[in-house]
């Protein structure tokens, strides 16, 4: 199975993905990343692990149309089977969609349906749990379909909200379950443990 990234940032979730491959604990090869901002942290992970990486966006590509063609192309031609969103802070195109459908994961900061949506994204996140006065945080891994925040949950992991915390501690405390949840649920894809639909 071959693993495609879309990031906008430092890629800490694709590095734990990354490690998990190379460790075999993944049965699973990182084809390609494919980042929208060309000064992302996630751009050096990837030369790191010598996994080619394409910069896509506006500028590359200023009709969202060709954009959109512009990544599933290039996801084709790497014969990427699951695209992996890791910090990926646009919207996926409607050709990428459909030919990837039920095929594309994303990890998102809280226990969805709680805390998603629009605008919902980092720090905000957290902060709208410590405001809600919630005892419980965590991450889920879910597949995208066409409304945000919203596919099908496929696994997710729990924290406890402490008294005192903040949005960086509390943010700190779930990056650490994101870290082990996405890679076990690759994992678990790739092994058939997980049968996605
Ligand atoms: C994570 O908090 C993830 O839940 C969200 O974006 C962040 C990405 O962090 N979707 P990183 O780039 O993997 O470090």
């Amino acid at each position: 199975m071959k693993l495609g990234f879309l990031a906008s940032h430092g890629g800490s979730n694709m590095q734990a993905i990354l490690d998990g491959c190379a460790a075999g604990r993944i049965p699973a090869s990182p084809a390609l990343l494919i980042c929208n901002n060309p000064g992302a942290g996630a751009l050096d992970r990837a030369a790191k692990a010598g996994m080619p990486a394409r910069v896509l966006n506006g500028q590359t590509h200023p009709d969202p149309a060709d954009l959109d063609a512009a990544i599933l192309d290039a996801l084709r031609a790497a014969q990427v089977d699951l695209v992996i969103l890791a910090g990926y802070m646009k919207k996926i195109g409607p050709q990428l969609l459909a030919s990837y459908q039920n095929r594309i994961l994303n990890i998102h900061p809280a226990l969805l349906p709680k805390f998603g949506g629009q605008g919902m994204f980092g720090m905000h996140v957290h902060r709208a749990v410590i405001a809600a006065g919630e005892t419980e945080s965590g991450a889920t891994v879910h597949l995208i379909d066409e409304v945000y925040d919203e596919g099908p949950i496929l696994q997710q992991a729990r924290v406890p909200v402490l008294p005192g915390d903040t949005p960086e501690t509390l943010q700190l405390r779930v990056l650490e379950q994101e870290h082990q949840l996405y890679p076990d649920t690759i994992a678990k894809i790739a092994t058939g443990q997980i049968q996605l639909p």
